[in-house]
């Protein structure tokens, strides 16, 4: 907080509220996935959900820096945003077009998923010469790909449409418990099968994936040359597996979420407050006011549960969350002023976590991670060997 933070030109006192995002720690988590997935990996990236909320733009360029084979998500606009950036590697689409917005994803230079035989006419037409194509195969989540049993006939029939290049073959088997471990390694062993019918056949598919997160955090064995990791990029094993080396393998990219107070004032014994003036003060107490809300992805507690924020290492509740303000009980905090620094998540001396506010909230970490910040501005930490010497800790626009 010595470094005057600047958001759009507007110093961050005009609104105090801001996230940390820890690049080297995604440098450190990127590392750390190609030790557990073996030498000579192939990272496909997923950045789906703007980048699991952390913002594609500065972590596709740390990606990029780092030399990760390729980018993917599922939203045209994020492939803009990148591209604007200057990003230049490449990127894939997960499937979620129609046959009709191909031709505009081809346009912004990514390289589409073909998962049904509408979508491969529809690449083959609009292309005007070779392009690459990722192929999804349903291995058994049932969601989207061609199904693994129609798999050869299909890739044998795409392989001879005009203008395709089948540069990967790829399957989704997320699991969370031991039992879901076991029908994904099944499901593996299936999936490599048909990689080993194709190159049977002569069909050369120069990339093939098959692990995301938790199967690369567990070791499954890989049936091909490259991992999709999402989660576990930004610091997150989807079911953490505790009491192991796994979980702290791996670094929150999120690290903080920080407000200052812009506001104290006091609630008297006895009076009605809140909507519909609804809640009591039972006694004297000072309320603290932090400009951070639904708007910027933060949540009311659920009925039974009390959130807390950091201040001063000391754990502060919660009172109210509404759409641009967080109020905080400071009663009895020795001369606390506006202008106090608050951690909302993270924090230095004392920590909240990921889970905590997941479970404050009643929901899943992953939905914390993807809103939390949403809408603040990005303080950001460069990974070490990007760093240059303005780089460090200034606040980026995404
Ligand atoms: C097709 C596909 N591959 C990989 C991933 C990454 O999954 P994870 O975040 O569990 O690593 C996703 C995420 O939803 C996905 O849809």
């Amino acid at each position: 907080l010595d470094d005057p933070l600047i958001w759009e030109g507007v110093p961050i006192e005009a609104h105090p509220a801001w996230r940390e995002l820890d690049l080297d720690a995604l440098a450190h988590n990127y590392q750390a996935v190609l030790q557990r997935a073996g030498p000579g990996r192939k990272v496909i990236a997923s950045l789906k959900g703007n980048a699991y909320g952390h913002g594609v733009v500065p972590v596709a360029r740390t990606l990029e820096q780092l030399g990760a084979y390729c980018l993917a998500t599922g939203s045209p606009a994020d492939v803009v945003a990148m591209r604007r950036a200057g990003i230049k590697m490449r990127i894939m689409t997960f499937a979620t077009a129609l046959p009709a917005g191909i031709k505009a994803l081809l346009e912004l230079g990514a390289a589409p998923t073909v998962h049904d035989r509408d979508i491969a006419i529809a690449v083959s037409t609009a292309a005007r010469r070779p392009v690459d194509v990722f192929v999804k195969v349903d291995s058994g989540l049932g969601r989207l790909g061609v199904a693994i049993e129609e798999a050869p006939e299909f890739i044998a029939w795409l392989s001879a449409l005009p203008n395709i290049r089948i540069e990967g073959l790829y399957t989704h088997l997320p699991f969370l418990s031991d039992g879901g471990a076991g029908w994904a390694l099944a499901r593996i062993r299936r999936f490599q099968a048909l990689a080993h019918t194709l190159a049977g056949c002569g069909l050369r598919i120069p990339t093939v994936q098959a692990l995301a997160s938790q199967a690369i955090a567990c070791g499954l064995p890989d049936p091909g040359n490259a991992v999709c990791p999402g989660h576990i990029l930004y610091g997150r094993v989807p079911r953490p597996i505790s009491e192991t080396e796994v979980d702290s393998a791996f670094r929150p990219v999120l690290a903080a979420v920080w407000s200052r107070i812009i506001h104290i004032g006091l609630r008297r014994a006895g009076g009605a407050y809140g909507v519909d003036g609804a809640a009591t003060a039972a006694r004297d107490t000072l309320v603290g006011i932090l400009p951070i809300g639904l708007a910027d992805g933060y949540r009311p507690s659920v009925a039974g549960a009390t959130a807390h924020v950091v201040l001063r290492g000391q754990r502060i509740p919660v009172i109210a969350v509404s759409l641009e303000y967080t109020l905080i009980d400071l009663t009895g905090i020795a001369e606390v002023k506006p202008g106090e620094v608050v951690a909302v998540l993270g924090g230095t001396r004392e920590s909240i976590t990921l889970d905590e506010v997941a479970r404050w909230q009643g929901t899943q970490p992953l939905d914390v991670m993807i809103r939390l910040g949403a809408n603040l501005p990005a303080c950001v930490r460069e990974a070490a060997f990007l760093q240059d010497a303005a780089g460090a800790l200034e606040p980026t626009p995404e």
